[in-house]
């Protein structure tokens, strides 16, 4: 079933658990991460993101006539959106959810762009995600839309709120110690910060950056009211090293994509476990 995250995110902030959204960038590991949604009953978010897929026009709608078919809620967001044209494509594309990332611009800048995507989106029932703080990248070679690595900036939860009113956001994107792709150091979480977040904040959260994290960290999040964790890493991560662990000489070169999605599939149903969401499709 296709759906808006705003219907699942709401049900999964007043319920207590979180819902999983995971990266993806073809059929296959689309049709991977449905099967560990199906496989445990919980509802899912897809990310699709500019760049990890050469039409994402083209590929929204193989996403969400997919989405249609699968068992459990399924919600499509254009993830990292960098403009409004970004938002609109993706709008047009039949994606449920847009994210726009301004983070990087001040405060007053960031609303302004999103309160442009909200308005378009909310025009015909798109949810909308935007970000406040700022989620860096662990480490170079994982840079999203331009910026560089150490660049995470916390969100100030009197600005969140005010952020979240002004723009009148579906979900809010937190910055409290997590960073994009493989983690560099030691991962620390202001757990804190989440707590006054949740009860500031009028919507759901949600955590980007959940890769290496470490599972009782993010776990312990989620309960604490992210209410969508974003993994996309540790997805592919899971894929290259199932693969890697078997044969792949000689006609083994067939198994490639099948081996690639059991080994996500096995990583996206860990993440279902993280978040707590199992059984409640
Ligand atoms: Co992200
Ligand atoms: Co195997």
């Amino acid at each position: 079933m296709l759906i808006s995250m705003k219907h699942t995110l709401k049900e999964a902030r007043e319920k207590g658990y979180c819902v999983p959204a995971l990266g993806i960038g073809n059929e296959h590991n689309l049709r991977a991460c449905l099967s560990a949604a199906e496989e445990k009953r919980s509802p899912v978010i897809l990310l699709v993101m500019y760049g990890n897929n050469p039409d994402i026009e083209y590929f929204g709608r193989i996403a969400t006539d997919l989405a249609r078919r699968a068992a459990v809620p399924v919600s499509v967001i254009l993830d990292h959106g960098a403009k409004y044209e970004h938002a609109v494509s993706a709008i047009r594309a039949g994606f449920t959810d847009v994210m726009i990332d301004c983070s990087s611009l001040p405060y007053e800048e960031n609303a302004a762009q999103v309160k442009e995507v909200v308005k378009a989106a909310h025009a015909v029932g798109v949810g909308v995600e935007a970000e406040l703080g700022h989620v860096g990248s662990g480490s170079a070679g994982t840079e999203m839309n331009g910026e560089g690595a150490g660049d995470s900036v916390f969100t100030v939860p009197a600005e969140a709120v005010s952020f979240v009113e002004e723009t009148q956001i579906d979900a809010l994107a937190v910055s409290i110690g997590t960073a994009h792709g493989a983690y560099r150091g030691t991962p620390k979480l202001q757990f804190d910060l989440l707590r006054e977040l949740r009860e500031k904040v009028q919507v759901p959260l949600v955590l980007h950056g959940g890769s290496g994290t470490g599972d009782e960290n993010l776990a312990k999040a989620c309960r604490m009211g992210i209410c969508k964790l974003n993994i996309a890493y540790d997805l592919y991560r899971g894929g290259i090293d199932h693969l890697l662990a078997h044969d792949v000489s000689g006609n083994g070169a067939y198994g490639l994509y099948r081996l690639l999605g059991q080994g996500i599939q096995e990583a996206a149903e860990h993440a279902v476990e993280i978040c707590g969401s199992a059984g409640r499709a």
